[in-house]
């Protein structure tokens, strides 16, 4: 089946897995335009993108003219219309349907007849996302985990009307950026969440009703499944705010109510307590060097 070649990629969100696409998609030989509505942002990813970049040349896994020229690879912009000649876009911004249409709508206007949309959603259908373009079989998801320079997983998902050429196309792409590919149905949540979040809804509940503390529900989670990570650990890791989104999904998209988010999650969101990212959310980060992750 045919693939079309891809040189140029714009990613639009800086955040967390924005900045880690764009630097994968920079070191794997790929021009890269990095786009994101905040300059402060922006600041960040490229500081990051950079310190990472600095650190694998430091170890040794790549070498210092393969870390420069992946520098000189990646351009920051705050103006969308820059990632015009871009062959594939990735959208990493926030997990709301109502803004990811909008910049969907926004980007088919200014992007070539041939340009690929897919999106990193955890959650939000492929399908309504493609709506909002005049080409929905050019949308697909591409949905990295986190970090996506070290984690081996993506999960394309196919709307409904995404072509077999765009699939093959996006498949291509994730491998050459060293990943293994699964392939989901355009369903709430796809694979990895629809089983996922159930658990992370679920330690949150055993925290809520007292079953146990934090630590005894990771250690747990870690200890007796050999998960790398406990559920409450891991759920700071991705965001409080993007698991909440993910379960108002499942919840809305499958109407069960085993999906309804825990309270105690609702209220730790509108705390503003969403994870790492803030400094803090099931556990507090500040002053401590956080966890890593495998
Ligand atoms: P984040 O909150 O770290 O970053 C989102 C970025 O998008 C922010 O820098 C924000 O300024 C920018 N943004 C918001 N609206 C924008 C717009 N209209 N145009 C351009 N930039 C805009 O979020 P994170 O964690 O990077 O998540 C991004 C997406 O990736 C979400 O859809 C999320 O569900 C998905 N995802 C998240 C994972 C995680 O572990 N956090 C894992 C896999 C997917």
């Amino acid at each position: 089946m045919a693939t079309a070649a891809v040189e140029v990629i714009g990613v639009v969100g800086g955040g967390q897995m924005g900045s880690g696409i764009a630097q994968l998609a920079a070191v794997a030989g790929f021009d890269v335009w990095l786009h994101d509505t905040e300059p402060s942002a922006l600041q960040r990813a490229q500081k990051s993108i950079v310190d990472s970049i600095r650190h694998l040349v430091s170890k040794g896994q790549i070498s210092q003219f393969a870390g420069t020229s992946s520098l000189n690879r990646l351009r920051y912009t705050s103006n969308l219309e820059d990632l015009r000649t871009s062959d594939v876009i990735i959208e990493a911004i926030v997990e709301s349907e109502v803004v990811k249409k909008k910049l969907f709508s926004e980007l088919d206007k200014i992007v070539k007849e041939s340009t690929i949309l897919a999106s990193n959603t955890s959650s939000i259908s492929i399908t309504r996302l493609a709506s909002s373009t005049s080409r929905p079989s050019k949308v697909v998801g591409m949905h990295f985990m986190n970090p996506p320079p070290i984690m081996k997983l993506v999960e394309i998902v196919r709307g409904a009307d995404t072509s077999d050429e765009v699939f093959m196309t996006i498949k291509t792409l994730a491998e050459r950026l060293g990943k293994t590919v699964i392939c989901s149905q355009d369903f709430p949540g796809f694979i990895v969440n629809r089983i996922l979040m159930p658990m992370i809804n679920e330690a949150f509940y055993a925290l809520y009703t007292g079953v146990a503390t934090k630590e005894d529900i990771d250690t747990g989670m870690k200890l007796g499944t050999n998960h790398p990570m406990g559920p409450l650990q891991l759920a700071d890791f991705i965001g409080l705010d993007v698991c909440l989104s993910i379960l108002k999904v499942l919840y809305e998209g499958l109407g069960d109510s085993k999906y309804s988010p825990c309270p105690l999650l609702v209220q730790y969101v509108d705390a503003g307590r969403l994870g790492r990212k803030r400094g803090t959310g099931v556990y507090n980060y500040q002053n401590k060097t956080p966890a890593g992750h495998p």
